[in-house]
């Protein structure tokens, strides 16, 4: 698929005065409750951005490499069930493509599924019992793993899952990439949830 940046989006990236950037990549479709609350404020400019057209993002493209997402032009990403979707040898990719974009000590925000409380549902037997309701309808521990299958069954190839995580993996990811102050936390709800700083300067 080629990368789109409409000419009128460039702009996009330049903050109204006084604003930050959040980059909300992996946005999905526009709802405002997509937005991460600490993002939700008026100083704050949030350009979407997804592989899905259909989902009208600001900026089609992967996070794989954000190529169209200048360097060190956004305060914060935030990144909510999306770097699941990638393949395993592409994480480190997406992280330092994160990495790249954001200003000297912007942060990013990431939640994506937590493998361990699914494998704790799989090892019980209830690989196909809701394990929580999300606005998409019930999930099982199988989407957690595999991606909505719903949505995969609609004919929506990317919302499968390639990958998964574990705390530990992502902290050590996060690290990897050259990301400081990594947080991490599992809050329950079947999701990781991490923050991470890229280095002042
Ligand atoms: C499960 S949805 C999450 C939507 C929203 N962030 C949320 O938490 O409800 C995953 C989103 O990631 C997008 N996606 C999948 N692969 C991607 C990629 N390589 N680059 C950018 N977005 C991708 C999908 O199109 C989809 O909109």
């Amino acid at each position: 698929m080629g990368l789109t940046l409409h000419r009128d989006k460039v702009r996009m990236l330049s903050a109204p005065p006084g604003k930050k950037i959040v980059l909300h990549v992996g946005c999905g479709s526009p709802r405002p409750e997509h937005l991460h609350p600490s993002f939700r404020g008026s100083e704050w400019h949030e350009v979407r951005l997804d592989i899905n057209p259909r989902v009208r993002p600001d900026i089609v493209a992967s996070i794989v490499d954000l190529a169209p997402v200048p360097s060190d032009s956004v305060d914060a990403v935030w990144s909510s069930h999306n770097l699941e979707h990638v393949a395993a040898h592409e994480v480190p990719l997406v992280l330092s493509a994160f990495l790249r974009v954001l200003r000297p000590g912007g942060e990013a925000l990431i939640t994506l599924p937590d493998l361990q409380e699914a494998a704790r549902l799989i090892a019980a037997g209830k690989l196909e019992d809701t394990a929580y309701m999300s606005p998409a309808g019930p999930i099982a521990p199988l989407d957690i793993v595999y991606g909505h299958r719903n949505s995969v069954a609609r004919g929506n190839e990317f919302m499968g899952h390639r990958t998964g995580f574990t705390a530990k993996t992502l902290k050590q990811k996060l690290l990897d990439a050259g990301f400081v102050n990594v947080r991490i936390a599992r809050p329950g709800e079947f999701a990781i949830w991490a923050t991470a700083r890229k280095p002042a300067g």
